[in-house]
């Protein structure tokens, strides 16, 4: 048996490839290399491709992208939700919640043609960005800002989450975080989202599965985690002994480790360390110098690599996204993967239903209640 299904095959995919060849990872949305799509696509093309399986015509991206930002705005009930909730919910479970009431409000939730799934599929995409941005300002007790329809998916979130229209750097250091983070084949969220849809459950209730499942500390919740370890740190200096002593304690190095990338480095942490540097240069340095200063250590200590976690925490915060967002920015990216993959398993479907090898004790015998001490 393969402890935590390392190395089994448990679907096939047309969404994405992840080949370890020669030492270095390749990593391929439909085909197309990761590198390329985070310098030259935006998210809007990169989640047509998922959808689609193909690079749209300039039309069609233009088209796309007006759909999502007719999409962008919610429904009062939602924005009510919102209010509603306790101000110290974790802004991940708002988002499965106001997920799992979206659901509730979809006339066809039960439509499962391709055209309605689409459809579910480009109102989630569109709709998450909202929903976290929403939350944020509602809880600092600060008005709500409506999308606007000017700006691109990456500059409507940080315009809605700060008040104010971002950068190009600021811009497309998002841009590029959302494509990077917009799929990657079978990952537990990913994994748990596809056994929801082999039952034929709803997206929503199959993004609900992801979404949660997401949020763990050994998945996407590691971001957080790491901007933690960012803040105990405090300067470059302290890195290698707080490294040394957390390693000497037994516990984890957040955003370090991965289970596909194993001695080779994830290719989205080197894109997002080149992203981190270049903000670190026009913003705040002291994250990215930390963060280096880290990296030096769990490797000198242990040979550890960074995963896709680690530098987006320094490129988070700053961007001004709060510690506890940053789950929930992994989300927004991964929403595009997550229904690509929720599509497939429907158009190709059968139950997955594993089996566990019993390892209790066995044919035990009945003491009524009134015999046992
Ligand atoms: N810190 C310290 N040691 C580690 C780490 C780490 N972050 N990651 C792996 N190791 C060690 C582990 O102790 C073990 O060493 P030994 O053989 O000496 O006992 C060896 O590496 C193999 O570890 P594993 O537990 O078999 O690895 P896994 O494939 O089960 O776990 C992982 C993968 C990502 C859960 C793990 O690397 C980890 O806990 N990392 C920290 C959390 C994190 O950054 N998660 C984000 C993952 S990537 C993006 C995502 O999915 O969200």
């Amino acid at each position: 048996m393969k402890y935590g299904l390392e190395d089994v095959i448990a679907c096939e995919t047309t969404i994405s490839r992840i080949e370890l060849v020669d030492g270095k990872a390749i990593l391929e949305y439909r085909g197309y290399d990761i590198r390329e799509l985070a310098k030259k696509s935006c998210y809007e093309e990169v989640a047509f491709l998922l959808l689609f399986g193909r690079l749209p015509k300039r039309y069609e991206l233009q088209e796309f992208k007006i759909e999502l930002t007719e999409r962008r705005e919610l429904p009062p009930k939602i924005i009510g939700l919102l209010t509603h909730l306790p101000p110290y919910t974790h802004p991940m479970v708002v988002l499965r919640t106001a997920t799992s009431y979206l659901g509730s409000m979809d006339k066809y939730l039960h439509d499962m043609t391709h055209e309605k799934n689409i459809e579910k599929a480009k109102n989630l995409i569109a709709k998450f960005p909202t929903i976290i941005a929403y939350y944020h300002r509602i809880r600092s007790g600060k008005n709500i800002i409506p999308p606007t329809l000017e700006l691109s998916h990456a500059a409507n979130f940080l315009y809605m989450l700060h008040g104010e229209e971002p950068t190009k750097t600021e811009e497309k250091a998002l841009d590029m975080d959302l494509i990077l983070h917009a799929e990657h084949e079978l990952n537990a969220s990913t994994f748990a989202a596809r056994v929801a849809a082999s039952t034929l459950a709803d997206m929503y209730a199959c993004i609900v599965a992801a979404t949660g499942t997401l949020m763990g500390p050994l998945h996407g919740g590691a971001a957080q985690e790491v901007m933690k370890m960012l803040r105990e740190v405090e300067k470059p200096e302290n890195a290698e002994r707080y490294v040394r002593e957390k390693l000497k304690r037994g516990e984890r190095i957040m955003g370090f480790g991965h289970r596909v990338y194993r001695g080779v480095i994830d290719p989205r942490a080197e894109l997002l360390r080149e992203l981190a540097k270049k903000l670190a240069e026009e913003r705040d340095s002291k994250w990215f110098e930390i963060s280096e200063a880290i990296a030096k250590a769990a490797y000198k200590l242990k040979g550890l690599l960074p995963n896709v976690d680690f530098y987006s925490a320094s490129v988070y915060a700053n961007l001004g996204i709060p510690d506890d967002l940053f789950v929930n920015m992994f989300a927004m990216g991964r929403i595009a993967g997550w229904t690509a993959h929720i599509i497939e398993q429907y158009e190709n479907n059968r139950l997955i239903r594993p089996r566990a090898k019993y390892i209790g004790e066995k044919e035990r015998k009945y003491i009524p209640i009134s015999e046992r001490d």
